[in-house]
């Protein structure tokens, strides 16, 4: 049973579904059950977190062996699970060294937190500023939130943190014309999720790795969402061939439990010494064990390419959809498993239709649908969603 003024209890802070919400009681694969029993094909998957759907079999056994072992002790000592997470991440990505955390949000303010901190090391003491990108999320602490090129997003929260200038995403010559000598490093998200799934162009992410590389600012990349597969790539940073200086990932990484990371080159993490940070949970053996399963699975032969091939189907599905409400559907886009579908009209109409037969998807800003099932969703899955969409477009 479940109480039924769940209003009294939670803060009111999530735009949650319209008409009934569902109670969530189990999920298993691409599946969600709600408490009347009813079946759900989950196209939200967590909001990009259950990347190997709900429950993987390989996340719950290394969890629960874990939790048998040990469930958490002080960052002041080492654990396999967290060296072993560390050196995986490292060795599959370029980066040399990891920082844990338990969010998206506390990875990005290790980023920032470093970026300035390394420009100081090297004795620019004016630079603390970061250009982040109109449209971009990067999180709701107050560092991210300003961070965050959504002028909604700050609202009532003034003042903002001082060092933030906003570049227009995929325009190369307005994140130039930020930079001057104040600027220690430019933060984007290679492909732009709660901002409406904006994907960068080739030009303006190598455009932004030479501006860092001649003014010897930092390039940092919130792979927060688009990380760990999402595009058919382990980073998405792969899919441009772009190395950046910092990354932050969370989401995908804990198959469903809290965990962010930040990671970065030698030279930056050298920036770093004991006190400098710390998260009292960041790495804890349990999440860590669970992460390192996530991270083999992604890992596996014929896993990625086959990410790319039902991100394909499925965004080719969207554009038949598009031919046949063209006065509905303006746009369909992203990469890999993250995509989105533009209306010209009421999304959390759709949203709600969808969920009513049984299709959960997400909606952003009123008209933006977007589809981030887990990234081993099967053809009839996405053939099985397609047709409730259709339906849903329909009505
Ligand atoms: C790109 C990006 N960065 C950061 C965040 C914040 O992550 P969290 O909610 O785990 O703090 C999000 C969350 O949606 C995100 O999409």
């Amino acid at each position: 049973m479940v109480p039924e003024d769940e209003g009294k209890y939670i803060m009111n802070t999530y735009g949650r579904q319209v008409g009934k919400t569902p109670y969530l009681v189990r999920g298993s694969g691409t599946r969600v059950y709600d408490d009347e029993g009813k079946e759900y094909l989950d196209f939200v998957g967590g909001l990009a977190v259950n990347a190997l759907g709900h429950c993987h079999p390989a996340v719950v056994q290394a969890a629960k062996d874990q939790l048998d072992k040990l469930i958490h002790t002080s960052n002041l000592y080492y654990t396999e699970p967290q060296v072993e997470l560390a050196r995986s991440l490292v060795d599959n990505t370029g980066a040399a060294k990891a920082f844990f955390c338990n969010s998206g949000a506390e990875a990005n303010e290790a980023a920032i937190k470093i970026a300035r901190k390394y420009a100081k090391a090297k004795g620019n003491v004016e630079r603390y500023e970061i250009i982040t990108a109109t449209d971009s999320f990067h999180g709701r602490t107050m560092a991210t939130l300003t961070a965050t090129g959504q002028e909604k997003f700050h609202k009532g929260y003034e003042p903002l943190l001082p060092g933030f200038r906003y570049g227009v995403f995929n325009d190369l010559e307005s994140f130039l014309a930020q930079a001057g000598e104040n600027t220690c490093a430019v933060m984007i998200e290679p492909v732009q999720g709660e901002g409406g799934v904006h994907v960068a162009t080739q030009d303006f992410i190598h455009g932004l790795r030479r501006l860092c590389d001649e003014q010897g600012l930092l390039l940092i990349f919130d792979e927060v969402q688009c990380g760990l597969g999402r595009t058919g790539n382990l980073l998405a940073a792969d899919y441009f061939g772009v190395q950046a200086d910092i990354f932050t990932l969370a989401k995908a990484l804990g198959g469903g439990l809290p965990i962010g990371a930040m990671l970065c080159t030698e030279n930056v993490a050298s920036t770093f010494s004991p006190g400098d940070h710390a998260s009292t949970f960041g790495g804890n053996p349990v999440v860590c064990a669970a992460a390192l399963a996530v991270l083999n699975e992604i890992l596996k032969k014929d896993f990625l390419s086959e990410v790319e091939r039902r991100g394909n189907y499925l965004r080719e599905g969207l554009l038949a959809l598009q031919g046949r409400f063209p006065g509905l559907v303006k746009d369909v886009r992203g990469l890999g498993l993250i995509l989105g579908m533009e209306l010209t009209g009421d999304g959390l109409a759709v949203q709600r239709n969808c969920a009513e037969a049984g299709l959960l998807i997400n909606c952003i800003a009123g008209r933006i649908l977007r589809f981030l099932p887990p990234l081993n969703v099967n053809q009839t899955d996405i053939d099985t969603a397609l047709a409730i969409l259709e339906e849903g477009l329909e009505k």
